[in-house]
């Protein structure tokens, strides 16, 4: 499925590529490397495939149940009145991939119409693969979507964000404890010209981003990661915050407080794979360091409410119901098509536990619905 063009030296593959510029320029931090794994504008793996489903790499919880778009729906229609029930509101997704929590939020939505007409849907993607999946799923869904490819590129005015399993998609650095100096961790090239990881240059202590507290925790070869594309994420709703009121709901794999310890991780087929195998053709992704979104949040002067388990938010959002509500009139296949959805997205050994939801919110909002908060 790579693009047939070749890169501005001959490169046709994204291998061919990464070595030029390690040749070129040095080593590339795990950031870069992660960048053009995923975003390459030729040969990244986002640039260039629909990766969901059976036949392809993994499935998010829209893929797997309805219920999980719909509760978030009806989770933005009680935030919009909690604003005062703007004329006005935009419904922002970042990462939608297929755009189906989009279409179910909005199916949902229709239940609450003064909601659903104040919409204007908002999807933040830079995969020109999956915009077209979007607009195709979208099509019948009354809306009529604006792309945008970063969040700054959004229009004024109060808004209501959704980003589920899109932070863990932007690149993370990483560093190794040797002898009490940190060092930056690289790819590079082996003697055999092939990716390997590599021990970069010294970085101190207070300039990898990672705080005193984690670093402190560290032992002889400890790796800690630093999330600089997330941070950014926050310090702009941040800035957004004061002149326009926004909940944003953050939902993905994590931890709830920062530690040290490696997250990077190469899925394939369902299945892990080696980060430097076939570099464009798995998802690079890490875990989202939760308490390091609150922590900085706080700091940017927003509210932030959680992180609390998927399965304690989902269950508070009346998950369960919404199931006995689908299954009482279906038929066998159907009802355990939709039971063991729902499973999926709770059982603390699935979904339920690994995965986190954050809610992020301008200082003069009300606290969002927010089970057990
Ligand atoms: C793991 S998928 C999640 C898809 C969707 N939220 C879901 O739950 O099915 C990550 C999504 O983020 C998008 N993406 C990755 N990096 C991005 C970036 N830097 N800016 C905007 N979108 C990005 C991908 O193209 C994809 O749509």
């Amino acid at each position: 499925m790579l693009a047939a063009s070749s890169g501005p030296h001959g490169n046709d593959t994204l291998l061919a590529r990464l070595k030029h510029r390690i040749k070129a320029d040095g080593p590339l931090t795990i950031a870069d490397y992660m960048d053009a794994c995923l975003s390459d504008p030729d040969f990244g793996y986002y640039t260039t495939r629909d990766p969901f489903g059976v036949s392809g790499d993994f499935t998010t919880a829209p893929e797997i149940s309805q219920i999980f778009g719909e509760l978030i729906g009806l989770w933005a229609a009680v935030v919009w009145q909690q604003m005062g029930s703007p004329d006005d509101i935009a419904l922002v997704e970042l990462g939608p991939g297929r755009g189906t929590l989009m279409a179910d939020a909005l199916r949902a939505a229709r239940t609450v119409p003064e909601f659903r007409n104040a919409c204007s849907v908002h999807l933040v993607e830079t995969s020109p693969v999956l915009r077209r999946a979007q607009a195709e799923r979208l099509a019948d869904s009354g809306t009529e979507p604006n792309w945008h490819r970063a969040l700054r590129d959004l229009p004024a005015g109060p808004a209501i964000l959704i980003a589920n399993e899109f932070l863990d998609a932007l690149p993370v650095r990483q560093f190794v404890l040797r002898q009490g100096k940190w060092f930056e961790r690289c790819v590079g090239l082996s003697e055999q010209d092939a990716l390997e990881f590599q021990t970069g240059p010294e970085v101190s202590g207070s300039r990898t981003g990672v705080s005193e507290d984690v670093r402190a925790c560290a032992i002889e070869g400890s790796i800690v990661e630093c999330r600089p594309y997330a941070r950014r994420f926050v310090e702009q709703l941040a800035e957004r915050a004061p002149e326009f009121p926004l909940t944003a709901l953050i939902i993905d794999y994590g931890h709830e407080a920062s530690a040290p310890g490696e997250t990077l991780q190469a899925v394939r087929a369902h299945d892990f794979t080696d980060v430097l195998e076939r570099p464009g053709q798995a998802d690079l992704t890490a875990h989202v360091d939760f308490g390091d979104l609150r922590e900085t949040a706080e700091h940017d002067g927003l509210h932030a409410h959680g992180p609390l388990t998927q399965r304690d938010f989902l269950l508070g959002l009346g998950l369960k119901e919404r199931c006995e509500k689908l299954i009482a009139n279906a038929d066998a296949t159907t009802r355990e098509y939709i039971a063991s959805g729902t499973r999926r997205l709770v059982d603390p050994d699935q979904m339920g536990q690994l995965f986190k939801v954050i809610a992020l919110s301008s200082s003069q909002q009300p606290p969002p619905p927010f089970p057990g908060q």
